[in-house]
């Protein structure tokens, strides 16, 4: 599986992922800029915020109603597309692109 994270001055980083980290945990285990993920995980921060390419949102599971919540407060303001990646799980079959915000906090 990859995950491709382009930041907000548009450079792309194509990272090998593990199967079962979240996109999240993919980005900081592989020094990846633009996540900051203050939680840990557990959908209390929005730290995590990104924008999945719109042709791959259908992919995606559905977002919980925490999730939903959490992410009108999101620094940068959050798009049609945003998700929290900490929600987003890595399985063997991900090829998925996102952008990471300018700012997290
Ligand atoms: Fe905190 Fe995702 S890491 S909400």
């Amino acid at each position: 599986p990859t995950v491709h994270f382009t930041d907000s001055e548009g450079t792309t980083r194509d990272i090998d992922a593990n199967v079962g980290d979240s996109v999240m945990e993919t980005a900081v285990r592989n020094g990846v800029p633009g996540i900051v993920a203050e939680c840990g995980g557990s959908l209390s921060c929005a730290t995590c915020h990104v924008f999945v390419d719109e042709s791959e949102l259908d992919n995606l599971p559905e977002m919980s109603e925490m999730e939903d919540e959490m992410l009108w407060g999101t620094t940068e303001d959050r798009e049609d597309n945003s998700r929290l990646s900490c929600q987003l799980k890595v399985t063997e079959d991900t090829d998925l692109h996102v952008t990471t915000p300018e700012t997290q906090v």
